[in-house]
């Protein structure tokens, strides 16, 4: 497929699910699909940036995802932790700046200092910006921020009338972002899950039944096909 006369998308975000389901299609435990999602991951990156794309943010664990069984949340927390530190080098050589979205305070020790480097080493690099959502919820985001807000204007109430939308925008985890104008989510379900809640006001969802870890750069092309195919209005007519 060629992608010479689309319009490609400059940020898009992903719901990565079906990682259990992939797994126990090929009666292997959920953790495995995790694993074969990271891979995937790491392939989509290059393939988005080849594509032209700028910006690419993936749900990696959610606030919510707290509840699921200890073995899968230690598993998912151990497959960031490699991939934080993996990801120095593979960032250097792909040219690629990472930044994580979510409260990062309630993460191990260990793993918030891991971020920390990652996104340092990786800060000016030109190259895709890839951001993780990592213990992220849209309310939860909105709401930090609502929180810094009050604290800077509390001694400036006069001010308040004058703020906009995007005086508002720099105080979420994605600040200086352009909003997303493609979401993905693969496995079949139709909800937004708490993702991204604010800057997904204006995007175009495709969903697709594929499962993540069989996402690849075909799927990604079809859906920038299918945002193609959509008459963006803004609202407008
Ligand atoms: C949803 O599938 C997937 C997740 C909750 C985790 C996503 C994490 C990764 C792909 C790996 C790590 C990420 C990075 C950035 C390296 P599910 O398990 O809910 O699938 P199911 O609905 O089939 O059970």
């Amino acid at each position: 497929m060629s992608m010479e006369n689309y319009e490609i998308p400059r940020h898009i975000a992903i719901i990565m699910d079906g990682n259990g389901r992939w797994a126990k299609k090929r009666m292997m435990p959920r953790t495995y699909g995790h694993a074969q999602g990271s891979k995937t991951v790491e392939k989509i990156c290059e393939d988005a940036y080849r594509m032209g794309i700028e910006y690419l943010t993936v749900y990696a664990f959610s606030t919510e995802n707290w509840q699921r069984p200890k073995e899968e949340v230690d598993t998912l927390m151990n497959l960031l932790r490699d991939y934080m530190k993996d990801c120095i080098k593979t960032s250097k050589k792909n040219n690629m700046r990472v930044r994580i979205i979510g409260d990062i305070t309630k993460l191990d020790t260990d793993l918030q200092e891991s971020i920390k480097k990652l996104e340092e080493a990786s800060a000016n690099n030109t190259g895709l910006k890839f951001q993780v959502a990592l213990n992220y919820g849209g309310r939860d985001e909105i709401l930090r921020a609502a929180k810094k807000f009050a604290v800077d204007y509390a001694a400036n109430l006069s001010e308040l009338d004058a703020v906009r939308e995007a005086d508002f925008e720099n105080y979420l985890d994605t600040a200086g972002i352009p909003s997303p104008e493609l979401l993905i989510r693969t496995s079949g379900e139709v909800r937004l899950s708490n993702y991204l809640l604010w800057q997904l006001a204006y995007a175009e969802f495709y969903f697709t039944d594929v499962l993540w870890p069989d996402f690849d750069k075909k799927e990604l092309q079809k859906a920038i096909e299918y945002y193609n195919k959509r008459d963006r209005r803004f609202g407008g007519v």
